[in-house]
């Protein structure tokens, strides 16, 4: 009993000597290798910037945090710079962490981290202080713009560092435009122009200007619907193919234009409409109750807004029905469609004969092994089944 207690003292003992010496050992090389430790930090504009420096092994020795201005911010846990936005996190023999709040762009630059040792060490960190863009705005535009005229369309966002990246889409298709990089100060203030000629097709079209920034999680966006006035323009569209007289007939003035022309005016053969009850204007529509050859004619609608006049015309021929009988476009019509579907059938029948014609050969020559002297179906199957191979070389034979 007593031999066992004083054989474990003995290794106790043993033990505790090695790690002190171990312990001894490792604090040497700690107080050799007493090294502050940074990281350069960015931050957003407006954001927090935590600035931490770390000693691994250190024997209570002070650390102090200066910023670009060589101003000591921190000494160890006392605070050595007025500035209220400049706060303590943590401050321990092995760290150092500072914060400040409310980052602004002069902040940027070199801050030094020092371990009072001897001689005193020092570590830098950089801190990058992104500038955020403003919303960009797009001048240049005045609403409506008249066709033809020539606009420069103008995206600006400031404040951005780096300068940011601003793309045009025209819709949703991506469009170049010119830009130009200005600093102003810290920040810097970026203009993209697109320069064109406006046209109709540019009526209700997006211009979307999209700033593109690093301390931006998506892309700013400014959208500028334009405006186009342009002249009418017009077309007319009827009911009928073949009016014949005593039918119904209906033309339609369609007619497009900013701002909408309206109203639509009719005319025959450049005068006035004859004053008759078969005919009916509504709006954009002239209606003939019951044709009449007498109608034949030059129907022009107009329309006008304040960019310019248009004008459209139609051409009516009132057919006969009983010309029609015996020689009109409907006998032809008829004819062309007759014979294109006998063209077709026959086309059909050729094909099909042919492609009967080849696959009836294959098929003859797979029942003919084995399958004529076959008692029943079944036998026939097995018998010919065996003579596939042959079946096959026949086949190409056949062709
Ligand atoms: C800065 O440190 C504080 C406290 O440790 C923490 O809450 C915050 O998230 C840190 N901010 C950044 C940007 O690392
Ligand atoms: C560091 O300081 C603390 C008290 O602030 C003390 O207890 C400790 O022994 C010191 N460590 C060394 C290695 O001097
Ligand atoms: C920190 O930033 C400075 C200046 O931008 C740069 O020269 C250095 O290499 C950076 N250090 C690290 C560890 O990224
Ligand atoms: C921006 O810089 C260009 C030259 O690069 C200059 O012509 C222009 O006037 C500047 N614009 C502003 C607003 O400072
Ligand atoms: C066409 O009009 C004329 C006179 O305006 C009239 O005599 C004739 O009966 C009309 N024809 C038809 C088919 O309505
Ligand atoms: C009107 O149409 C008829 C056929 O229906 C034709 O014979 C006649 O020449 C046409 N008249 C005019 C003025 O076009």
């Amino acid at each position: 009993m007593m031999l066992k207690q004083h054989l474990i003292f003995i290794l106790y003992s043993l033990c505790a000597s090695v790690f002190k010496v171990a312990g001894t050992k490792s604090k040497a090389k700690g107080s050799q290798g007493q090294f502050p430790i940074t990281q350069n930090v960015t931050v957003v504009e407006g954001g927090t910037a935590n600035m931490t420096c770390r000693v691994d092994y250190n024997d209570n020795t002070s650390l102090q945090w200066s910023n670009p201005a060589q101003q000591t911010l921190f000494f160890g846990d006392k605070k050595a710079l007025r500035d209220h936005r400049i706060e303590l996190v943590r401050a321990t023999s092995q760290e150092l962490t500072i914060r400040i709040n409310d980052v602004s762009l002069s902040d940027e630059g070199q801050y030094t981290c020092s371990l009072f040792t001897m001689p005193v060490k020092t570590t830098k960190a950089f801190l990058t202080v992104l500038g955020v863009p403003s919303r960009p705005e797009i001048t240049g535009f005045t609403k409506p713009a008249m066709e033809g005229d020539e606009i420069t369309l103008t995206c600006i966002t400031s404040g951005s560092k780096p300068a940011a990246n601003i793309r045009w889409f025209r819709n949703d298709k991506e469009v170049q435009g010119a830009t130009e990089v200005n600093a102003t100060g810290k920040s810097f203030t970026v203009r993209s122009s697109l320069l064109f000629q406006v046209d109709k097709r540019d009526d209700g079209v997006a211009y979307t200007c999209s700033v593109e920034h690093v301390s931006l999680y998506k892309p700013y966006l400014t959208t500028e619907v334009l405006e186009v006035h342009y002249a009418p323009q017009l077309e007319i569209t009827h009911s009928l193919i073949i009016p014949q007289e005593g039918q119904y007939f209906k033309l339609e003035c369609v007619s497009i234009g900013n701002p909408i022309p309206e109203p639509v005016l009719w005319s025959k053969d450049g005068g006035e409409l004859p004053d008759i009850e078969r005919m009916i204007v509504e709006g954009r529509e002239l209606t003939i109750t019951t044709l009449n050859k007498t109608d034949n004619g030059t129907y022009r609608c107009e329309a006008s807004n304040h960019v310019g006049t248009s004008f459209a015309e139609y051409i009516l021929f009132v057919y006969d029905p009983n010309a029609l009988g015996q020689r009109g476009p409907d006998h032809a019509l008829i004819g062309g469609v007759v014979a294109v579907v006998v063209f077709i059938t026959l086309c059909l029948i050729i094909v099909l004969g042919r492609y009967l014609a080849r696959h009836k050969g294959t098929y003859l020559t797979h029942e003919a092994k084995g399958a004529e002297d076959a008692p029943d179906a079944d036998t026939a199957i097995i018998n010919a089944e065996g003579n596939h191979v042959h079946a096959e070389e026949k086949k190409e034979y056949f062709i």
